[in-house]
């Protein structure tokens, strides 16, 4: 690019990925993987299995699974889990709080499904702002047990904004939760939820492609339920059924080929955060990393965090809107200098950066990167 405003090396932060998602992996990761006999092997040979089922009994010390709750994972990452909610898991009626992109593609999803109601939809933060409203932007906007709601459905953490809900029970259906890029960046009580949901490429530093539900036993007898319900003559293709996924989850194995190479590096990662002192430990490096970029935002009147409730701040995805500068000048300036994926979610038009603060990002190169920008902004 011409007119590269060249940072010195030692301001360059060691590792400069802050992608939020696919998110940058830890380098002993990507070693074991290379070095693991298990790639080009079959997934139904006890050395794969063994694999899974280690990854599903990580995840259920990771995050103290209650009594009776199942570690369920399925081919498609999140996308198709919102498909395989709408098939095998919503009875008739679901209500969506939504307050950003992912939010509203569940809700889409919901909304084409055939065989349901109209769901009832719940427009907050930039979504309710689009409208011309000023609402809260979580869970807050979920109606309270209403007759015919059979699922209440929101994000843990919108990536599109970086927005937070905090992860409570609402009464009267089953609890459906994206915490897609949140799960593992946070402590989470995960009897509030009945399905609490993700996809691998973000906290938990592995790929695309998988999604893994925490399903409480009233999820899984729903599944079942809508499965033998008589005469419903809903279609349900066996990779959309929750149950189907349940039965093979529970053999430690996925119903159709999975990518061996994201099972490697999605198990090492849990050990790696169960090591370090599980998810107490994650929240700390998740908050230490955004409250220095959260400080940044607040030392420079030309910046400001595009969420500006505190509480509803997000401490693994930091959105910073810029006022006076063009933010799309700094992130290809920093781009030039190997700094990537600073750039705004696509569809959201801010003009800002996001910044991701999952476990994987050392606190010193957040520090770094906050250096780095102070660079640029002062040479445009
Ligand atoms: C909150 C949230 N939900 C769902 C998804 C979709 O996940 P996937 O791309 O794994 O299907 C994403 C992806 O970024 C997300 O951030």
């Amino acid at each position: 690019m011409e007119n590269t405003v060249l940072i010195p090396t030692d301001l360059l932060p060691k590792n400069r990925k802050f992608g939020s998602g696919p998110s940058s992996i830890r380098k002993t990761s990507l070693a074991k993987l290379a070095d693991s006999d298990l790639m080009g092997t079959s997934h139904r040979q006890a050395p794969v299995k063994n694999l899974v089922a280690s990854l599903r009994h990580s995840l259920a010390e990771l995050f103290s699974l209650p009594d009776g709750y199942e570690v369920v994972l399925g081919n498609g990452g999140a996308t198709t889990f919102w498909a395989v909610a709408a098939s095998s898991l919503i009875r008739e009626r679901s209500a969506h709080a939504v307050f950003g992109s992912f939010g509203a593609k569940f809700a889409q999803t919901v909304s084409g499904a055939p065989h349901l109601k109209d769901p009832a939809i719940e427009l907050g933060g930039i979504s309710a702002r689009a409208q011309g409203q000023e609402t809260a932007s979580d869970i807050a906007l979920l109606p309270g047990e209403q007759e015919g709601i059979d699922a209440y459905c929101y994000p843990a953490h919108e990536t599109s904004t970086g927005a937070l809900s905090p992860v409570q029970r609402v009464a009267g259906g089953l609890n459906l939760v994206d915490a897609t890029s949140i799960a593992g960046g946070v402590q989470v009580d995960i009897s509030q939820t009945d399905v609490y949901y993700f996809s691998g490429q973000k906290c938990f530093a592995a790929e695309g492609g998988l999604w893994v539900a925490l399903a409480s036993p009233a999820a899984q007898e729903r599944a079942q339920e809508i499965k033998e319900a008589p005469g419903s003559g809903r279609w349900i293709p066996p990779v959309l059924d929750f149950s189907v996924a349940l039965k093979n989850s529970v053999k430690n194995q996925t119903l159709n080929t999975p990518s061996i190479g994201n099972l490697i590096l999605w198990e090492d990662q849990v050990q790696w955060m169960l090591a370090e002192g599980g998810l107490a430990a994650m929240e700390k490096r998740t908050r230490q990393s955004s409250a220095v970029l959260y400080e940044w935002a607040a030392s420079r009147p030309e910046v400001c965090p595009f969420i500006s409730n505190p509480l509803e701040q997000s401490p693994v995805v930091v959105t910073i809107d810029f006022k006076d500068i063009d933010a799309d000048t700094v992130i290809a300036q920093l781009r030039a200098n190997g700094i990537v994926d600073i750039d705004p979610y696509r569809a959201l038009g801010q003009n800002q950066i996001r910044v991701a603060c999952f476990p994987n990002i050392e606190v010193a190169d957040t520090q770094a990167l906050t250096a780095c920008l102070d660079y640029v902004i002062d040479r445009l």
